[in-house]
């Protein structure tokens, strides 16, 4: 067993009006009410950021951005500083995911100046990483893994690097409904944990890795109990209370 406590996010993407959110976590609370060893976080579109963080203070949820600019203001229209969101209490942000990386153009040299970023700030980054169907196929996997985690991660000093969180999410897992197999997960969550390594051993045994790709509460507790995965973060199954608060509950026991 290790130490880390696990962590179950729940990325909202581009649901939930602040109505929408303020039902979602009323619905939420009353089954996280007791939850203990696991962190929760939500991800809510950044409209309902300040509502979010309102309605679960006092409780275990904590809230997190979807997305952040690496600058510190400036001619960047439509975009958020790490200032910006620190002003809200949030508990930090998700970078990187592929829908950014595959619709929006962001880049290994953006994320490797938003990771440091958000942590000088004091958010929590959640740097998320994985291959796409093709690369798998290729046998590209470990080397588009150990891309994106070297530059994600080359600007983090490494008394800093056990702070970062590591999503490992196939891509051809996303929103599918395909899972990755727990020795798929397993292996590519060990793999980014060894690249950690490479870095600080003490920071890899810390850091946390979750895996992200249709993880439902039906498959939940066979991936989080694989000894390199450390949560989840959860698209589809995050939008509705009952089957969020399942995965944490599965990740608590
Ligand atoms: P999914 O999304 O759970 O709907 O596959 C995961 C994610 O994109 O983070």
């Amino acid at each position: 067993m290790s130490s880390r406590t696990p962590l179950i996010a729940g990325n909202w993407k581009m649901n939930k009006t602040i109505a929408e959110a303020e039902e979602f976590i009323s619905g939420l609370l009353p089954h996280v009410f007791a939850a203990d060893g696991v962190d929760i976080g939500i991800c809510p579109p950044v409209t309902a950021l300040q509502a979010m963080v309102d309605s679960a203070r006092g409780s275990a949820v904590r809230v997190y951005a979807q997305n952040m600019h690496q600058a510190d203001s400036g001619a960047f229209t439509g975009e958020v500083s790490a200032a910006m969101l620190t002003e809200l209490e949030i508990q930090g942000v998700v970078l990187g995911h592929s829908e950014r990386r595959e619709l929006f153009g962001e880049t290994d040299k953006a994320l490797a100046l938003k990771v440091p970023k958000a942590l000088e700030a004091g958010l929590e980054p959640i740097l998320c990483v994985g291959e796409a169907e093709e690369e798998r196929e290729r046998g590209d996997t470990e080397r588009k893994l150990r891309h994106q985690i070297q530059e994600g991660l080359a600007k983090v000093a490494d008394d800093r690097l056990a702070d970062v969180v590591i999503a490992y999410e196939p891509i051809w897992a996303i929103g599918t409904g395909l899972t990755a197999t727990p020795e798929q997960a397993q292996e590519a969550c060990a793999f980014v944990r060894a690249l950690v390594a490479q870095r600080s051993d003490d920071a890899a045994q810390r850091l946390r890795v979750l895996y992200g790709g249709s993880m439902k509460p039906d498959n939940a507790a066979e991936l989080l109990a694989l000894p390199d995965v450390d949560g989840g973060l959860v698209g589809g199954a995050s939008l509705d209370p009952a089957s969020f608060a399942a995965i944490v509950e599965a990740a608590g026991a």
